[in-house]
């Protein structure tokens, strides 16, 4: 089943489905949306609300939902429940602190039924969690791991500034989903995490710089970000200091110092409203053609040794990032289908190994690089 097919990423996987000659069945709480697109693709559907007494009657059959319905912050907690009453697999494309929490605090009912809950199969984990596992043999001991992500090297290419637009009612160079600008809109009310001594910490927008060059294209400035390797790494490897970062331009490194001063004047009706507004304004969402994403991690222990390596992503389509959360969950899926499954809480290349990036066309792994300290 995919959960919040009739969104911009769970449509895009329903037919990249349907391509790779499986039948989902279509899911969401949009009975008339969900029907839509099941007679296009000639797929079976159901609907229902996931705080809905007949949920757990619709998974009763399911072996495996993959959930596209984000925020996950909302979504995860109850599907990733009723997956766990059902024995269901559950698999996500978040990337969410909120959501991987939640998924979590179920590891050992999980385990006990036999369920595995999948967190962030898509671009923000799965790429980084597949290199933390190639490069830690060659250091058991890390203690520390960093995260870098630039979601693209394209010179004009801005995440903070396609939110804006996205927020403005603005139609165009918007590269990111609906979903995707929900989703930063909730994570304004919180700060970014990091994990120091196994313990999560927050700490202001913009307080932490990865002070060297890691990309040598498009913006290149690394900011501490809440991706998903502070809860994933943590729960897999057990490194117990986890920090993660996003490439910026300057101005956005400056339009997030000033989010530390206009946070507290958020409130949720203000949140709301912009949210609406910018649903309001359908757009279509634009990715500058050839654009790579790159995906940089590095493991050190307490001596200072380390590790390094990155991968990049060049899309096969028009969907630059999309593209790898596409063809990465539904990976995850097939594999998952294929093989016996343990239970509890994991991540994509926790199920299937690190050379899952090997079936994602156009991500490429550049090994391990010369390590330097940061
Ligand atoms: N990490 C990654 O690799 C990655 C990549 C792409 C997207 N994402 C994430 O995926 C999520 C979806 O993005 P998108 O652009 O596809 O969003 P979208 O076009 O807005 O679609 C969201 C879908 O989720 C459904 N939904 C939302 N809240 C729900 C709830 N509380 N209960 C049930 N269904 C709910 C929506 O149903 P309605 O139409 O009824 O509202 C819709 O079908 C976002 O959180 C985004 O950040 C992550």
């Amino acid at each position: 089943m995919i959960y919040g097919a009739t969104g911009f990423t769970g449509r895009l996987i329903a037919a990249q489905a349907v391509t790779a000659g499986l039948r989902p069945i279509l899911a969401g709480r949009n009975p008339k949306a969900v029907q839509t697109l099941s007679r296009n693709l000639e797929l079976p559907w159901r609907a229902f609300d996931l705080g809905d007494e007949k949920a757990p009657h619709s998974l009763a059959d399911i072996d495996l939902v993959l959930n596209c319905a984000g925020p996950f912050s909302h979504t995860a907690p109850h599907l990733g429940q009723l997956c766990v009453r059902s024995k269901t697999h559950y698999v996500d494309i978040g990337g969410e602190l909120q959501g991987l929490e939640a998924l979590q605090a179920l590891h050992q009912q999980a385990q006990s039924s036999q369920v595995a809950l999948v967190g962030a199969a898509g671009l923000a984990v799965l790429p980084t969690d597949c290199m933390t596992r190639m490069l830690l043999p060659g250091l058991p001991d890390a203690s520390r791991l960093t995260v870098a992500i630039q979601y693209s090297d394209h010179p004009e290419a801005s995440l903070l500034g396609s939110i804006l637009r996205a927020l403005l009612g603005m139609k165009h160079g918007i590269m990111v989903g609906p979903g995707s600008v929900a989703t930063a809109l909730e994570s304004l009310r919180n700060r970014p995490v990091l994990r120091q001594d196994s313990h999560l910490c927050q700490v202001p927008w913009a307080s932490r710089l990865l002070q060297r060059p890691i990309f040598r294209h498009g913006p290149a400035l690394g900011v501490i970000f809440p991706w998903g390797d502070v809860i994933c790494a943590a729960h897999s490897h057990g490194i117990p200091n986890v920090e993660a970062y996003l490439a910026v331009h300057r101005w956005e490194l400056m339009a997030m110092k000033c989010l530390n001063l206009v946070q507290p004047l958020l409130r949720p009706k203000i949140l709301e409203w912009l949210l609406q507004r910018a649903a309001r304004h359908q757009y279509a969402v634009h990715f500058h053609e050839g654009a790579r994403s790159t995906f940089w991690i590095r493991l050190e222990n307490t001596t200072g040794k380390g590790v390094q390596g990155r991968m990049t992503h060049t899309p096969s389509s028009a969907l630059a990032g999309y593209d790898l959360t596409v063809y990465g969950s539904l990976a995850v899926v097939k594999h998952m289908l294929e093989k016996e499954i343990p239970g509890g809480f994991t991540t994509g290349a926790g199920v299937t190994g690190s050379d899952i990036w090997r079936s994602i066309p156009g991500l490429q792994w550049h090994g391990e690089e010369p390590a330097h300290r940061l």
